[in-house]
């Protein structure tokens, strides 16, 4: 059963007791059912009452028994979405009755997922709650693709950053792009789709050559996934052209390439695994 959002506690049967229930703040990883962790597929196939957000994919939310309520509060296209707050208060009505409550978000839940806000809102009302890890877009995506982020010689670290400017602030102001073009460093940009222009434009300016690699991965681990091979100079044209939709990863730095020299990466095919496959039949 997947109910329209809006829908609150007082709508969703169950106990009435007098002490509170409990929030899982659970990762559903970056699409795929199968790179959950143990401890959130557990959660899920148990659940009384899923509250979920868009990029929770129908091959997890399937996990949840039949009669699991569902409560989508996502934002997506022809569906009105809850504010933060709206969210956030469901929540404690939810558990403050007594509801077990999966709370399902894409990835790790503290990452560039508002899951960090949750728990304060929690804590603040005396609600029980557990934070369960999600394997978050940047690690999924790059890895199951044979990108490794970090790779000693090439690059030190990584950096994950968002390409989102928040309502009324200035994406400028936000990133220091002067820190963020280090060529020893992997760039990971979330919600970098509608800026990529002017993340490929600022990192030239502050130093990052023209021709460092880049990849656009959309809908990443998924049967809908999608890549764009590219450079920082070629980024938004070439994303632009591949016509890719949200959601969209963009990595950028030298890993991109050196991958595909020692030929561990399945850029711009098939993944290894599927290219065996491939050569067998
Ligand atoms: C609001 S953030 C949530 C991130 C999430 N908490 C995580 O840890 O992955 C949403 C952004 O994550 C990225 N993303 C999440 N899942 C993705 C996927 N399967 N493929 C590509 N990008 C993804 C996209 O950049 C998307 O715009």
């Amino acid at each position: 059963m997947r109910l329209a959002q809006g829908m609150t506690s007082s709508s969703v049967g169950g106990r009435a007791s007098g002490t509170p229930g409990c929030v899982y703040l659970v990762g559903a990883g970056p699409g795929a059912a199968d790179l959950l962790t143990v401890r959130a597929h557990r959660l899920i196939a148990e659940a009384e009452v899923l509250v979920y957000d868009r990029l929770v994919s129908d091959d997890v939310l399937d996990l949840a028994p039949p009669k699991a309520t569902r409560l989508f509060v996502g934002k997506a296209a022809f569906r009105h979405s809850l504010s933060q707050n709206e969210i956030n208060a469901l929540l404690v009505k939810l558990a403050g009755s007594g509801h077990e409550v999966v709370r399902l978000k894409g990835g790790d839940p503290f990452i560039f997922g508002r899951g960090g806000e949750e728990a304060e809102y929690l804590v603040r009302h005396g609600i029980p709650f557990e934070v369960v890890p999600g394997i978050t877009a940047a690690s999924g995506c790059a890895t199951s693709l044979g990108i490794p982020l970090t790779h000693r010689g090439v690059a030190t670290g990584a950096r994950f950053v968002t390409g989102h400017c928040r309502d009324g602030v200035d994406l400028d102001l936000d990133l220091n792009w002067d820190s963020l073009a280090d060529p020893q460093t992997t760039l990971v940009v979330y919600m970098g789709l509608a800026n990529a222009p002017r993340m490929s434009r600022r990192l030239q300016a502050a130093g990052l050559p023209p021709d460092t690699p880049a990849l656009a991965i959309a809908s990443g681990t998924t049967p809908q996934q999608r890549i764009c091979r590219t450079t920082l100079q070629g980024l938004p044209d070439d994303v632009a052209a591949a016509g890719l939709s949200a959601p969209v990863l963009l990595v950028i730095g030298k890993v991109v390439r050196e991958a595909e020299r020692i030929g561990i990466c399945g850029v711009p095919g098939e993944p290894k695994r599927l290219q065996r496959e491939a050569d067998r039949a």
